[in-house]
């Protein structure tokens, strides 16, 4: 068997594998920790369903037993109704209660949101092709990126698209996250970024990304789809995101198109195939 080649790397570009070892590292990571996370969110948000309705029955108990002592009890066991319900704070309570459960479950429905959409953006793409609902995956990863958009950018979103489009979830997800992302990253002094989605014709689906941000020269707007182009600092940024959407996007029958202008912000336009039901 003859020897495999190896050519000699420059250090740049050994340096940029490290980092791309190092994300996929990362993403797997995250896939594993997602669908460790998954199963126990699961079974917290069904028993915090049961537990908020045994709690509705125990209330109802507890105040169909006190409307009998009260009505029908005698002066004494109505002076001790009265006084255990001072001491346990009762009514509170029972107010309380549905208040931490109602917090509970929204916090478990966030964390299940989180983690299924890690499990999503970290499984390997299958290039399997579903309808994939645009507005719902486009919810889900703006709630991923809150974490970097939310000290710098204000989110407007207008998902109007009322049909779904043909892909992977995994791959489109990438797509729109990464995009969130560049426009955050564009906002360095805070601004907006409005997401758009539309029905676009009669058989496509059009995604917009706005920003507000630095905006990008005009020479550079073919340039920033190459591989490895980034103007971010060394170590911040590999510069594969615009390359990796532009390949799923071809992969997709689909179109990009980006318009600028320096200081006044960018818009990416993506537009998809539309899933037919013909
Ligand atoms: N919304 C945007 N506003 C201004 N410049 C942008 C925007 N999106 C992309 N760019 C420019 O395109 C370059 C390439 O983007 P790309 O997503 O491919 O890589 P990156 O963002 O630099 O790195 P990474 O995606 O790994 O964080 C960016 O470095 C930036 O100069
Ligand atoms: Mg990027």
């Amino acid at each position: 068997m003859p020897a495999r080649q190896s050519r000699i790397r420059s250090p740049e570009e050994i340096d940029r594998l490290l980092e791309v070892e190092r994300l996929a590292s990362i993403g797997q990571l995250a896939a594993g920790v997602a669908h460790e996370i998954n199963n126990p969110v699961g079974y917290l948000q069904s028993n915090l369903k049961s537990l908020s309705e045994y709690i509705a029955g125990l209330v109802e108990l507890v105040d169909g037993c006190a409307r009998l002592i009260e009505t029908q009890g005698s002066a004494e066991q109505r002076a001790a109704l009265r006084d255990l319900r001072e001491r346990l704070d009762a009514e509170f309570i029972i107010e309380d209660i549905q208040s931490l459960l109602e917090e509970s479950r929204s916090g478990v429905a966030i964390i299940r949101d989180i983690t299924l959409t890690l499990r999503d953006f970290a499984r390997a793409p299958e290039g399997r092709t579903e309808a994939v609902e645009l507005n719902g995956l486009i919810k889900r990863a703006l709630r991923i990126a809150e974490n970097d958009t939310k000290y710098v950018a204000e989110i407007e979103t207008d998902l109007s698209a009322a049909r779904p489009v043909i892909g992977d979830t995994s791959m489109l997800s990438q797509v729109v996250l990464n995009l969130v992302m560049n426009a955050c990253h564009a906002l360095d002094s805070g601004g907006e970024i409005r997401v758009r989605t539309a029905d676009a014709g009669e058989d496509r689906v059009a995604i917009e990304v706005e920003d507000t941000g630095c905006g990008i020269p005009e020479d550079r707007l073919e340039a920033i789809f190459e591989p490895f182009y980034t103007t971010k600092p060394e170590g911040k940024g590999t510069g594969l995101g615009l390359s990796m959407i532009r390949e799923i996007v071809d992969r997709h029958h689909g179109t990009i198109s980006v318009t600028s202008s320096v200081g006044l912000g960018t818009c990416f336009r993506v537009e998809l195939p539309a899933f037919g039901d013909d």
